[in-house]
């Protein structure tokens, strides 16, 4: 049996990120051994440490850039730390796993990009959703549609004596992504932060558009304002068209994300990362359930109707005890994806999203909001996804 390799990581930027998702991620994957948490308030770094059996704390992160004893780094600050810390980490030998955004700055994206090609050394940045188990199933579903298979006939078909193709409109890909939020459960850079979810938030879901179209980006237009409750337009050059839908009005214990994709006369759709459903394709299930998240042991029926019955039931139980509601928590790939950079380090598949995939995804972020400022659509020629 192959032995394991461990890989020796340094987390920096110990904030409500890391200790909600990649301390207890490292600490229960037997590929990792934690070496040290580093955070710039003290006392954060040294209870990350206890929490999660960390060796040492540390305040100062160009120690951790340097350190003999770390193999690599998982970066969860905000974009205040970027390029600063990831290109002498890749000049040290180190590979990095940087939260998303990657930056808002091109230079210092083209710097990473630029570093990470001279050294050869991986960068993986965090669009966890490319790896969430039911996104990989969406995406092969969406991609075997487009593959060329017959569809299915419809129940309803006025079309048996004549054909129609308009502009080949059968070819292109439709996408509704909606999601569903509610600023109550935000913490406070949300609010503060001046480029707003518009940013912070959507380049997950630009990243993913990217990801399932074929196409290029010609053209885009944003309504609303960047804190939220906005709809994003991208269209593609082969005519496709994504449409982002963002609430932050919503119920946070309603699902928060719903993906539509229809293409060729097939609808694919991915419901909270735990359903995954199609209509078309003769020979693929039309309906797939994926677990909730190891903390949910306790909501027994998969699926959206158990994720309705769960709530039910957790809301009496919650009420004759007394306490508040227990969160759904589902799995939004981010294990998964930085167990996929280790895969990567050891050459065993590519990198989940490499450093040249997200300058993009951000320049669009930017756009969306020049777009939302002024109000109207922008043109988008090749550069845009120059690198
Ligand atoms: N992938 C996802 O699903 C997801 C979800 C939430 C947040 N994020 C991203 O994760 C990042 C962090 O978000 P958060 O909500 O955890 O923020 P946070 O403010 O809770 O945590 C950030 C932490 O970084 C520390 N820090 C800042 N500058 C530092 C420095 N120079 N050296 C050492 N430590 C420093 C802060 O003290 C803080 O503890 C953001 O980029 C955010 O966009 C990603």
């Amino acid at each position: 049996m192959e032995k394991t390799k461990i890989h020796r990581v340094a987390v920096v930027g110990c904030g409500a990120l890391a200790q909600a998702a990649h301390l207890p991620n490292i600490q229960r994957n037997p590929r990792f051994e934690l070496v040290l948490t580093c955070d710039r308030e003290e006392k954060v770094a040294e209870m990350c440490r206890a929490q999660f059996g960390a060796q040492r704390a540390e305040t100062d992160w160009r120690k951790v850039v340097t350190d003999p004893e770390v193999d690599l780094i998982v970066l969860a600050t905000h974009v205040n730390l970027r390029g600063e810390l990831i290109i002498p980490a890749l000049k040290n030998g180190k590979p990095v796993y940087t939260e998303k955004p990657l930056s808002p700055d091109d230079r210092e994206m083209r710097e990473i990009v630029k570093t990470t090609r001279e050294t050869g050394i991986p960068v993986c940045v965090g669009h966890n959703r490319r790896s969430s188990p039911a996104m990989l199933e969406f995406r092969r579903l969406l991609e075997k549609a487009r593959s060329g298979v017959s569809p299915t006939r419809p129940s309803v078909d006025r079309d048996l004596n004549r054909k129609i193709t308009i502009d080949h409109k059968e070819a292109r890909t439709q996408i509704l992504m909606r999601i569903n939020d509610d600023d109550r459960s935000w913490k406070d850079w949300g609010f503060r932060d001046a480029q707003g979810t518009m940013f912070a938030e959507m380049v997950h879901f630009i990243d993913l558009a990217l990801w399932f179209n074929e196409g290029s980006p010609v053209r885009l237009f944003a309504e609303g304002a960047p804190h939220g409750n906005f709809t994003l337009v991208l269209k593609f050059s082969d005519g496709s068209i994504t449409t982002m839908q963002h609430t932050r009005i919503g119920n946070f214990d309603y699902p928060k994300e719903l993906f539509e994709a229809t293409t060729r006369y097939i609808t694919v759709a991915l419901d909270q990362h735990i359903e995954v459903r199609q209509v078309g394709m003769a020979d693929e299930p039309v309906l797939q359930t994926f677990p909730y998240a190891e903390d949910c042991g306790w909501a027994k029926q998969e699926g959206m109707t158990g994720y309705f019955l769960s709530l039910i039931e957790e809301r009496k139980q919650a009420l004759s005890e007394n306490r508040p509601l227990r969160f759904l928590n589902v799995k939004k790939g981010h294990y998964q994806h930085l167990d996929r950079f280790l895969d990567c380090l050891e050459g065993k598949c590519p990198n989940p999203c490499d450093a040249e995939s997200a300058v993009p995804v951000n320049r669009l972020a930017m756009k969306f909001l020049e777009s939302a400022a002024s109000g109207l659509p922008i043109n988008l020629g090749p550069e845009i996804m120059e690198v």
